[in-house]
């Protein structure tokens, strides 16, 4: 999109353009090379804002200079070109979703936490029923974000968040995303017209588990806990971001049920909870159905709650409780609803994963790409089976949003398995002898001054030889999954830096062994092995190394990705940042952060110091066998395959055959897995490719 140097100019232009913001307009202004440089100076900003989420001026910077152009267009009419930023569309750039009223609103449950309230609370629904002994459902209580959809004629029709409960946010757009809503769903075969059904979105542990990893390969924070993510995820602007988050939604209680007549049939044509939830899950919905239990009486319900308390961790999405229903739909009409939950129904509730413990003193620690992390370090506390003595607090804006002072007491979760963090300092319990948390000004490795891009959330350490990301940049290339150097931990990386003999990725192939040997610790024998692994690295395919320099925003999939489309890898410096993000999968932030890496001389000289020790820089394609099953044929993979993308790509270079990375009068097969797109549509079009589904793929590698 644009270059660095490009960049450059457009933030020096900015700067000027703003000062002249305050002046009054004259005819200076509709000057037609002036006019052109606010246009550009302003779209740069909005492709900075939306398309890559880092802006690198304030918000009400962005205003100025918008309502700047906005005032000479008023006054000179005749230079408003028609794609001036401010003809756009104004929804395009709202941030807002448009209000929509639930059909019914949404009521919250009550809880219960023992036996001796759901005792309770059974005496009262069989007070309220007369019924001697009630039929319940149990089921999963589902910690995600609340959600309603609506269905007419068949047909998803609408999407809302809980909001307030009688009114909710339309995120029909983003609900289209999730994959486990179908967007129709015979309701009419059984008479219904129009239906509104609640339920739970949520990320899934596993799912949560690998969007933290992808986003600390790309250096941003990881997500606190799984309910947050997925509210925050249904509200994305772009429904692109939403279906990122691998979203789930488990559909749990129908509201509104009515026929073309609006009859109601809830109660008439529907009688009881259990056959809703088994009509939804039959008409293809996720549900509770794999879950729920029919018990009769109390005593069955406690003693469900309690065996199910053990299935909690087993489960592949989080749970924070379970929910007892009265399943016959005339019962529960008879029982009713407070203002705010219905009589029917309770939550029992699983003792939280919480707990509180002293803050005791804070680190600050220096990532690899210069980033500062807060570290709480705790008075050690037990935490769902781990102790927990030490926790990332991200950055500045996490401690200041929670107020979070030294000495506090604070109460941390884990949700999820997932990462422990501090939900909020427990103020109650200050004397007043806390501390504010002063977030350092200078490297506490390297002393230099620190700096905070605006629009970014981390402080960093711009200093490209401070010893702390040194070791961390080192620690990451030697690490398992880059360049897999046996016998050079972390430690031993932080000894030779702090010996002197480290302070490059080169360095690491011509380190001093005879000074090894007198470090403590190091015998001939651990020396030798030290120099067979370091030699042997040499050989590692070109993905690990790329993925090894700790480029920003590169992880594994995506070095892998750009080493097959490369020769050797200096040929990246002469790629455009066009051409980086014409690659599948690489977006604007990738490709401009490769592109400045090649940029940089440093990094340039770094790359040809590690050719002169004779590492690997190349890639190796492999040659395809002549006589090969699939030898001379060309395929593709598209959708999601059953295995793994690469063992299917192993298994046609395996037998002869070569994998192309995009469709073309070149492609002879395209292999579709589930959810192809736009690959599916231009092979169609093209006519000349023969598509395979998975298993006819199989079955033709097998002969
Ligand atoms: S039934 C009218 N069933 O928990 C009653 N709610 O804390 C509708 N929730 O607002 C609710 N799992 O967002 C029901 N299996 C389940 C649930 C469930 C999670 C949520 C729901 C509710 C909140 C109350």
């Amino acid at each position: 999109m644009y270059s660095a140097e490009e960049q450059q100019k457009l933030i020096a232009l900015t700067t000027e353009l703003l000062k002249r913001t305050s002046v009054a307009i004259s005819d200076k202004e509709k000057d037609a090379s002036f006019l052109h440089q606010l246009l550009s100076v302003i779209r740069y900003h909005e492709w900075r804002y939306y398309v890559l989420s880092e802006p690198v001026i304030a918000d009400f910077e962005y205003d100025q200079l918008f309502s700047f152009l906005k005032k000479i267009e008023e006054h000179y009419p005749e230079t408003i070109s028609i794609d001036s930023p401010t003809q756009r569309v104004s929804h395009d750039l709202t941030k807002e979703f448009p209000e929509v009223t639930h059909l019914v609103p949404m009521l919250s449950l009550d809880n219960s936490y023992d036996a001796e309230d759901l005792r309770l609370w059974d005496k009262r629904v069989r007070d309220l029923t007369g019924v001697e002994e009630i039929e319940y459902c149990m089921e999963p209580k589902f910690d995600g974000a609340g959600i309603s959809v609506v269905f007419e004629n068949d047909q998803l029709f609408r999407g809302a968040t809980r909001g307030d409960g009688s009114v909710g946010e339309d995120i029909t757009r983003n609900i289209k995303t999730l994959r486990s809503i179908p967007l129709s769903a015979s309701f009419s075969t059984y008479g219904i017209y129009r239906i509104e059904i609640r339920g739970e979105a949520l990320i899934n542990k596993e799912a949560f588990k690998k969007l933290n990893v992808k986003r600390l390969e790309e250096s941003l924070p990881p997500l606190a806990n799984a309910r947050n993510s997925a509210s925050g995820g249904l509200r994305q602007q772009d429904p692109k971001d939403v279906a990122d988050r691998k979203l789930e939604a488990f559909l749990y209680h129908v509201s509104f049920a009515e026929n073309k007549n609006e009859e109601n049939l809830l109660g008439t044509t529907l009688h009881a909870h259990s056959e809703i939830i088994s009509l939804l899950h039959s008409l293809g919905f996720k549900t509770p159905q794999g879950e729920l239990k029919k018990l009769k009486g109390i005593d069955a319900v406690i003693d469900a709650c309690n065996a199910f308390e053990k299935k909690r961790e087993s489960l592949a999405y989080e749970i924070d409780g379970l929910v007892i229903k009265v399943d016959a739909l005339n019962l529960q009409k008879k029982c009713g609803y407070t203002s705010h939950h219905p009589r029917w129904a309770i939550a029992y509730k699983f003792a939280a994963k919480q707990a509180t413990t002293l803050l005791k003193k804070v680190d600050f620690q220096v990532g690899r790409t210069g980033a500062i992390t807060p570290v709480a370090k705790l008075e050690p506390v037990e935490l769902a089976g781990v102790t927990i003595s030490s926790i990332s607090m991200f950055n500045e804006d996490f401690i200041t949003e929670k107020d979070i002072r030294l000495g506090d007491r604070v109460l941390i979760e884990r949700a999820g398995d997932v990462i422990p963090y501090i939900v909020m300092p427990v103020k109650e319990a200050r004397s007043g002898t806390e501390e504010p948390i002063l977030f350092p000004t200078h490297c506490p490795s390297c002393n230099e001054p620190l700096h905070k891009p605006d629009g970014e959330v981390n402080w960093r350490c711009v200093n490209i030889n401070c010893p702390a990301q040194v070791a961390e940049r080192l620690i990451h290339f030697v690490s398992k999954d880059a360049m897999d150097i046996r016998g050079l931990g972390a430690a031993t990386i932080q000894e030779f830096v702090d010996e002197g003999l480290l302070k490059n990725i080169p360095d690491i192939y011509h380190l001093d062994y005879e000074q090894i040997r007198k470090l403590e610790g190091w015998k001939d024998k651990s020396v030798g092995n030290l120099q067979k692994s370091i030699e042997a690295s040499k050989k590692q395919p070109l993905h690990r190394l790329i993925f090894g320099l700790g480029i920003r925003f590169i992880g594994e999939t995506t070095a892998k990705k750009v080493s097959e489309q490369l020769h050797d890898i200096t040929e990246l410096k002469d790629w455009t940042s066009e051409q980086l993000m014409s690659m599948e999968d690489i977006g604007p932030k990738v490709a401009m952060s490769l592109y400045d890496f090649f940029h940089t001389p440093s990094n340039l000289e770094m790359i040809e110091a590690l050719r002169k020790e004779g590492v690997t820089l190349v890639h190796e394609k492999r040659k395809p066998s002549a006589d090969g099953l699939l030898a001379g044929k060309s395929f593709l993979f598209t959708g999601t395959l059953n295995m793994k993308r690469s063992v299917a790509e192993s298994m046609v270079e395996n037998n002869g055959g070569t994998v192309l990375g995009s469709v073309s009068s070149k492609l002879n097969y395209l292999v579709v897995g589930a959810d192809a797109g736009s690959k599916l549509d231009k092979a169609k079009k093209l006519g000349t490719v023969i598509i395979l589904t998975e298993d006819e793929f199989v079955k033709m590698v097998n002969g």
